[in-house]
């Protein structure tokens, strides 16, 4: 023990990885328990940027050992790509990165599927990363897709396969990392060792806690992490939650405190707001302390590492959603019913803006008076203590509050 799950609280794009890079050094295992390659987290090291849509953040940390769980589709070309230019940048992933055999597979027609329906679909599109997320999870559920060690088994037996053949020299690269991942971690969790479970998306884009249809194609909240993991759901030591000081959402569907105009465009700017995956521009919205005390409740969040304060700095006034106002009605919780979300008007606190820069700040004293009303505002608010408070994308930009 202990097993320390870290996954978002909004619509992606929090930070996951600024936060998984920051604790992983105390780790001697990160595992991603979710998802594929629609994620997309970005550290800097130096000057240096990383972006990983699959392998763990820990391999940035020589002895953490970096795996990837049943949970995850994987797509083997992006994977093994991911893998080439990590080493040609000098990180050796051979030997510390291992994939459980029973991962499902992302073939080409599932690329092709995604794109296809996205395209039928015309305005009333998903706005999907076209990674073949959904095929790949749908054929999963129908128990008609491929499994990495499956594949692997019948391409060493010559059996014809009907996939192009650069895709399965891909599959066959991978084998030699093949292990079984619920096995090793259980193992380590038993001798002691500390283990991260990596999560993809955001609490909103969950399957069925999310804004259906507008989601991903698993389930992204923390409980997901020892079923991907084949642990007992007693295993879980702790929920770190990440938050956006802000909100943003890449695709369709309801974001109630979403902005327009030039205050977005700022937003965007300030905070570099484009897809780590797709390059699109992210929609920007203020704070929603609704849906963060809901990713609050539904995941079991014990502390919250909130990012990108410092993109409020050049902000006033800065508002808040505590409520929502639905036809003429109060409303304090988050609505069953997507459509009702997209009928959602936020009752917004205004905060006074506190326009000096947070970005050297490295203890809570350290900040300005008004950013520390904002952060104990969201304490009090989520019902949650913050344990780490990011104030810039560099390693050191960070602040950690003692429990
Ligand atoms: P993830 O998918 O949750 O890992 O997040 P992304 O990597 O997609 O997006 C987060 C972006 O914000 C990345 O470009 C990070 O480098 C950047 N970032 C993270 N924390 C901070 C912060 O505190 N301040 C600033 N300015 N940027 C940050
Ligand atoms: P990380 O891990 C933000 C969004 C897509 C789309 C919806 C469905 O970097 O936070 P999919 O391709 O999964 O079928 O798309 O989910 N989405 C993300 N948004 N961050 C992500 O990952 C996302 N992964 C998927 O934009 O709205
Ligand atoms: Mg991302």
């Amino acid at each position: 023990m202990p097993l320390n799950v870290i996954i978002g609280a909004q619509w992606g794009d929090e930070g996951k990885g600024r936060i998984v890079d920051a604790v992983a050094s105390e780790a001697d295992a990160v595992v991603r328990f979710q998802g594929g390659p629609n994620a997309g987290h970005t550290v800097y090291i130096g000057e240096e940027k990383y972006v990983f849509h699959l392998i763990p953040m820990g391999i940035l940390n020589e002895g953490t050992l970096c795996c990837i769980s049943l949970g995850v589709v994987v797509d083997p070309i992006i994977l093994l790509n991911e893998i080439i230019e990590l080493e040609q940048r000098g990180i050796l992933v051979k030997g510390r990165l291992l994939i459980d055999p029973r991962c499902s597979l992302i073939t080409p027609e599932h690329i092709k599927r995604d794109k296809n329906r996205e395209h039928s679909l015309g305005q009333r599109k998903l706005g999907t990363t076209q990674r073949g997320i959904g095929p790949a999870f749908s054929d999963r559920a129908g128990r008609v897709g491929w499994r990495l060690g499956t594949l692997i088994g019948k391409i060493e037996s010559g059996e014809t396969l009907g996939l192009p053949e650069s895709y399965l020299d891909a599959c066959l690269k991978l084998k030699s990392s093949l292990a079984d991942v619920s096995l090793i971690i259980y193992n380590m969790l038993n001798e002691g060792k500390s283990v991260i479970a990596e999560g993809g998306q955001g609490t909103m884009l969950d399957l069925g806690l999310g804004t259906y249809p507008y989601v991903t194609s698993t389930n992204t909240v923390a409980a997901a992490a020892p079923v991907s993991l084949g642990l007992s759901p007693r295993s879980v030591d702790s929920v770190i939650g990440v938050l956006k000081a802000y909100v943003t959402r890449v695709g369709e569907g309801p974001f109630p405190t979403e902005i327009e105009g030039a205050a977005a465009d700022k937003m965007r700017e300030e905070g570099d707001e484009y897809g780590a995956t797709t390059g699109r521009p992210r929609r920007c919205g203020w704070f929603d302390g609704v849906i963060a005390k809901y990713a609050a409740r539904v995941n079991g969040i014990d502390e919250w590492a909130l990012t990108k304060l410092d993109v409020l700095d050049h902000f006033d006034p800065i508002f808040a959603a505590v409520a929502y106002e639905i036809d003429g009605e109060r409303a304090d919780e988050l609505p069953l019913n997507t459509d009702t979300i997209y009928k959602a008007k936020p009752v917004y606190h205004r905060f006074p803006g506190w326009k000096t820069s947070t970005r050297m700040a490295r203890k809570i004293e350290d900040l300005p008076f008004g950013a520390r009303a904002y952060l104990d505002f969201i304490q009090e608010f989520t019902g949650v203590r913050l344990g780490i408070v990011s104030v810039g994308y560099e390693r050191k930009c960070m602040i950690r509050l003692e429990n």
